[in-house]
């Protein structure tokens, strides 16, 4: 059995766990304890030090669910993403090979919870860095159960029961989205999801509050003016520094999330300072 060992990232909120390789696969008490600590750890999970391949990624990936296939096909728009051979591994980057994007460049620049436009909402996504830039380049985690915690009692009770409308094309509206989409809002605008407001984490039981300003496109229950008013309050409240694990990135970091309990931000201000690549694997619920 390998030696884990942990330290908290943030207060209450990230768990960094050493004594793991990665490159080989897992004893069955080494997955129980990382599955354990993702749910512990309010979803951010860190691992340093991970020098993997993309068949090492997607065994690591399987270790917590289904390991979403479909991108390659699902999607034209984003299709070429995806690696070759590999139909379970978006990549991330700014680079150019040839010309042509090597990955999606600015992806997530704006807070959101992945797909959270999908009924069928991927639980989590595993990004691996490959490359990195000399400075920028970080990725920002609000804990969503700390910002419904710390809402007040009335404002719990207005939001418990609530629901609200996500769309992609809410953000092919207002996102890096709208240069894939540009002109095809229709097909975008068939991809949309209804969730709980205060969304209760399945394997935690814990209440999160479930907004974002990437996907969110308005509350059902309340008037156009009311949601937008609410949903501009609840995406300051939640995006309040007390909340937030911002992660700066080394070579090789393995680094997870979990989509039902948290938001996450892409800070693209690197350009300068050199080229990002990452590879990304979805985990679906198992
Ligand atoms: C993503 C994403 C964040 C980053 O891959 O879903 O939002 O920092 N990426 O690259
Ligand atoms: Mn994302």
């Amino acid at each position: 059995m390998q030696k884990l060992s942990s330290r908290s990232l943030a207060p209450d909120f990230g768990m960094e766990i050493s004594g793991i390789d990665f490159s080989k696969p897992l004893e069955s008490d080494d997955i129980n304890f990382i599955r354990n600590a993702w749910v512990k750890a309010s979803g951010v999970l860190l691992f340093r030090g991970q020098d993997i391949t993309p068949q090492d990624h997607v065994r690591l990936t399987s270790y917590f669910g289904g390991v979403y296939d479909k991108g390659a096909t699902a999607n034209p728009v984003l299709a070429h993403y995806y690696a070759d051979g590999f139909p379970q591994i978006y990549r991330v980057s700014n680079k150019k090979i040839n010309g042509k994007p090597l990955g999606r460049e600015d992806a997530g620049t704006y807070w959101h919870s992945d797909s959270a436009w999908d009924p069928a909402q991927p639980r989590g996504s595993i990004l691996h860095a490959i490359e990195i830039p000399s400075a920028g380049g970080d990725t920002m985690f609000a804990n969503m159960y700390q910002a419904y915690d710390a809402l007040s009692e009335p404002m719990k009770k207005m939001l418990d029961g609530l629901t609200a409308e996500h769309s992609l094309a809410a953000a092919v509206l207002r996102t890096s989205y709208a240069k894939e989409f540009s002109g095809k809002l229709d097909e975008a605008s068939k991809k949309n999801a209804i969730w709980p407001v205060v969304r209760t984490h399945p394997y935690s039981g814990r209440k999160a509050l479930f907004v974002n300003p990437g996907f969110t496109a308005r509350i059902l229950e309340l008037s156009q003016t009311e949601s937008d008013v609410v949903l501009e309050l609840l995406f300051k409240h939640s995006t309040s520094p007390e909340f937030i694990y911002r992660h700066s990135w080394q070579l090789h970091d393995v680094l997870m999330w979990d989509n039902y309990c948290n938001m996450h931000y892409a800070v693209a201000n690197y350009k300068a300072h050199g080229d990002r690549f990452l590879h990304r694997t979805t985990v679906l619920p198992d």
